[in-house]
């Protein structure tokens, strides 16, 4: 494809699940950034930063229109990366004491909704965690932070099972009280959230929180979080041929469960010598600041627009090409006696071992014949190594710069090898 014309002919990139390669009119977008108006967003009343507001803006509006949600119902915020946002989220979440309380009446800190952080509107009764739940077939993202705020909170924390075509299996999981953290897409197989609505559902029931790691779902499944009601989406830009870039979709009914945990510039409408006003709890358009202390990544910010307008425009042609090279690449592997596939079904993302072949002297000898793929656990040891005790694998991860000549070239290469 044109837009990814860089690549050389022997160069094969098999590593989108990590990071996509980015489409020229995305590095243009950030080219254009750097050389035409670079300035800094929201503060800035010159040109150049009139413009850079102009495209943050539609960044974040393109990211609702994508998931077909309302900016009524939800904001956007930026942050690093996938697992910046679920830290930043779970930090954000329980752990109010009555130290906080009174923080909040001198400062202006601590809850979202306390008056003293600048008369909100918002509310504001906080969120008491009871438990940090997850799943097995997680990311290290969300697997660790989950172990690492239960613990911090002193609270149980319960790892669920997932069928094999990806749903959640709740059982008389009681979800009251819960911050449950899974993901939608898995970074090994591509096995999805199927049952994603219904796990919303009985855990708003029960009285808990939903956030959906979406770092695997973004650039090819987005479709699966339209009109979604999760509490919050994180995911990385970079997965879908973006900048490296973090983002949070977050229920703007959620502020008020929430307490602060960075603060700075850019946040806030006032300060007195012991006390602030918060931007996000005086005006509803500024709600994306809470997360968003200190300045941003524009120019990346920008490129995600321009990323989200290419995902947009991928033809039919595009899509079945891909399909293509995946089922291609799937029933190659399948077909090869002493190949062992992590997952039933075919996807653009798929791992595997080979018998008796060391997956990473694999991977170096694929690296001498120019094909990038990844080998080990991809930061999901807990389920490939203890649950299903597989030695370190392999992964190819396609995308829309894979092309079938590519798929030939892997082929032959392992056949070689
Ligand atoms: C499913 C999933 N969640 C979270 C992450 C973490 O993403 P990041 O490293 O961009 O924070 C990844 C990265 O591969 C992932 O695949």
């Amino acid at each position: 494809m044109k837009d990814f014309d860089y690549l050389g002919a022997g160069e094969v990139y098999l590593d989108a699940a990590c990071q996509s390669l980015r489409p020229r009119p995305v590095v243009e977008a950030l080219e254009q950034y750097y050389y035409r108006h670079n300035s800094c967003g929201e503060r800035v009343k010159y040109l150049w930063g009139v413009k850079t507001d102009e495209l943050v803006e539609g960044t974040r509006k393109k990211i609702l229109k994508l998931l077909k949600l309302s900016a009524r119902d939800y904001f956007v915020s930026f942050t690093l990366n996938t697992t910046y946002g679920i830290n930043l989220l779970l930090n954000s979440l329980g752990g109010f004491s009555s130290a906080d309380a009174g923080a909040s009446k001198g400062s202006g800190s601590g809850r979202l909704g306390a008056a003293s952080a600048g008369g909100s509107g918002f509310g504001g009764a906080g969120f008491e965690v009871r438990k940090l739940v997850t799943s097995e077939i997680e990311h290290n993202s969300p697997f660790l932070a989950t172990m690492a705020r239960a613990e911090r909170l002193g609270v149980p924390r319960v790892v669920l099972k997932r069928a094999e075509d990806g749903a959640l299996l709740m059982e008389d999981t009681d979800f009251a009280g819960a911050v449950v953290v899974v993901n939608c897409a898995a970074n090994f197989d591509g096995r999805r959230l199927v049952n994603l609505k219904e796990v919303v559902k009985r855990v708003h029931k029960d009285g808990g929180i939903v956030i959906i790691d979406a770092a695997q779902a973004m650039a090819h499944y987005h479709e699966m979080l339209e009109k979604t009601e999760a509490d919050a989406i994180c995911f990385s830009a970079h997965k879908m041929y973006a900048s490296s870039l973090g983002v949070m979709v977050v229920r703007r009914d959620l502020i008020p469960r929430l307490s602060l945990c960075f603060v700075g510039g850019g946040m806030v409408d006032d300060v007195f010598e012991d006390r602030y006003v918060l931007s996000a709890v005086g005006n509803k358009d500024h709600a994306h600041t809470i997360f968003e202390a200190g300045l941003q990544a524009w120019g990346e910010i920008i490129s995600l627009g321009a990323a989200i307008g290419w995902l947009n425009g991928r033809t039919k042609e595009d899509k079945c090409r891909l399909e293509a090279c995946t089922r291609e690449l799937d029933e190659f592997l399948r077909g090869k006696s002493r190949v062992r596939m992590v997952g039933a079904e075919a996807n653009p993302t798929m791992s595997f071992y080979v018998e008796g072949v060391d997956s990473h002297l694999l991977g170096a000898a694929l690296g001498k014949e120019g094909i990038m793929a990844r080998t080990g656990y991809f930061c999901a040891h807990y389920y490939l190594d203890k649950v299903l005790g597989m030695p370190p694998l392999m992964r190819f991860s396609l995308s829309y710069a894979t092309r079938e000549e590519d798929i030939e070239r892997v082929k032959k290469a392992l056949a070689k090898i």
